[in-house]
């Protein structure tokens, strides 16, 4: 692990960020997409594709298992499958990554075979693969284990479509058995599938390429199996990123004068954004941009709300630990519900370290008082968005502030430092000791 880290030096509460900053594309849509490349037979190009660490890791993965992966500048990637893929996931790589897991849903249905570790990913409590295993056993698969790897096999080499019901609505599971779907014998139906616009962007791309996916964005999604897709050179155009639009959002409404967040898709943070004009942000929108300027005087305070984490369209959890930091300014009491991950709150003793009024009630719940002025400390990146969270909190806090285990921020966003500064944020990356 290198010893990279930031250097912020706060604003002490003071909203003098100004200018424009635009919304990258999503890495939870492109990571699918790209695992979505083994259904293909020719290459896939993929564009917008959010130059971040998360995404060389998928990269390397495929690399790994024998397809062609090029890239042309930091955001296009050209993906061509070979006719020699291996069926076992890299188990070095797959475990520095959650959503390798989508990668095994079409490599065994492409190929009868897939064998991988548990995946690795975020410290955000326990991440269970007993969907995944369930479903394939359901479609037909045998499930081994053999030391630290899982072996799944599909008899006769083809899954067998059939009705999956999650019993928690998963958005990997959703993404995984959609793909996985697409190559199996007959109908593959999905129930009580997960609703996140990553998922309905993916399902529409694959089917203009031979895909025949129905139900996208709702509850049950149908997908009738066929041969290997064919891409016939259309592009996959990664839409914007909805939780890195919110992050910026929320920074600006705690440290902006007058910011403008651009590449937007807004309908995808409404819940963000009416939460926010309750407590009382003054927020304007256009197609694709969201303005954020502050109010003067006592107005400039917003008031406290309750958030309740909950599946698309509800609140995202990827949005709880920024939201968390605005709570920190609000006036009055907030609740913060985290019902979707044990685990996502731990960060929050950070926040206490840097003098916020923050009551953890039980492993899902804190409750936040303010307004409190932060302080800056040193701190240490958990996950990616409670790293980016930290971040927000040293630009609003009195002081300055060190954020180390900068990898962990990078897995998701791209340039941020670059980006921060351009509205005026003093923020440094330093490296080595
Ligand atoms: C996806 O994770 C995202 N990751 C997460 O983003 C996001 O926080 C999460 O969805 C919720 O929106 C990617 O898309 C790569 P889940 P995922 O399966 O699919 C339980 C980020 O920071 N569950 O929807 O792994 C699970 O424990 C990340 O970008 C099982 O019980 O989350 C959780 O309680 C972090 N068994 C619930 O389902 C399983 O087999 C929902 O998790 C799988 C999941």
């Amino acid at each position: 692990m290198n010893n990279d880290r930031f250097l912020i030096k706060g604003l002490a509460g003071a909203k003098t960020l100004k200018g424009t900053v635009k919304v990258s594309g999503a890495k939870n849509a492109a990571l699918k997409a790209m695992a979505a490349s083994l259904l293909f037979k020719d290459e896939v190009t993929l564009r917008n594709v959010p130059g971040i660490e998360d995404i060389k890791r998928i990269a390397d993965l495929l690399s790994d298992l024998g397809l062609d992966v090029n890239t042309k500048g930091k955001n296009t990637y050209i993906l061509t499958p070979t006719k020699e893929i291996s069926y076992r996931l890299n188990p070095d790589i797959s475990k520095r990554i959650r959503s390798s897991i989508v990668l095994t849903g079409p490599l065994l249905a492409r190929l009868g075979k897939v064998a991988f570790p548990h995946p690795g990913g975020c410290v955000i409590g326990e991440r269970p693969i007993d969907l995944f295993i369930e479903g394939y056993k359901k479609m037909g698969a045998k499930v081994r284990v053999v030391r630290d790897e899982y072996i799944i096999e599909a008899p006769d080499g083809k899954l067998v479509g059939t009705e999956l019901y999650l019993r928690n609505t998963s958005v990997t599971a959703t993404e995984t058995f959609m793909m996985a779907g697409v190559l199996a014998k007959g109908t593959t139906v999905i129930k009580n599938a997960a609703l996140e616009p990553e998922i309905v962007h993916l399902a529409e791309y694959l089917n203009t390429c031979g895909a025949r996916i129905t139900g996208m964005g709702t509850p049950t999604i149908t997908i009738r199996g066929g041969a290997l897709l064919r891409s016939q050179k259309k592009a996959y155009v990664t839409m914007p990123d909805r939780i890195e639009a919110g992050s910026f959002i929320i920074l600006a409404a705690l440290a902006g004068k007058d910011v403008r967040i651009e590449k937007c898709n807004i309908e995808n943070i409404q819940s963000l954004l009416e939460t926010l004009k309750l407590s009382g942000v003054n927020i304007e929108t256009g197609r694709d941009w969201v303005r954020v300027r502050s109010t003067k005087g006592k107005k400039g305070v917003c008031k406290a709300v309750h958030i309740k984490t909950h599946e698309y369209p509800g609140f995202p959890t990827d949005l709880q630990a920024p939201m968390t930091v605005f709570l920190t300014q609000a006036e009055g009491e907030s609740l913060v519900f985290e019902t979707i991950f044990e685990g996502r709150l731990n960060y929050t003793e950070s926040l206490v370290r840097m003098h916020a009024d923050i009551t953890m009630m039980d492993p899902h719940r804190i409750l936040v008082k303010g307004p409190k002025q932060l302080h800056g400390k040193t701190l240490e990146s958990p996950d990616l968005r409670a790293g980016l969270a930290f971040v927000i909190a040293a630009i609003i806090a009195k002081g300055g502030s060190v954020v180390h285990n900068v990898y962990n921020i990078y897995r998701g966003y791209e340039n941020i430092e670059e980006r921060l500064q351009s509205l005026g944020v003093d923020i440094q990356l330093v490296s080595g000791d």
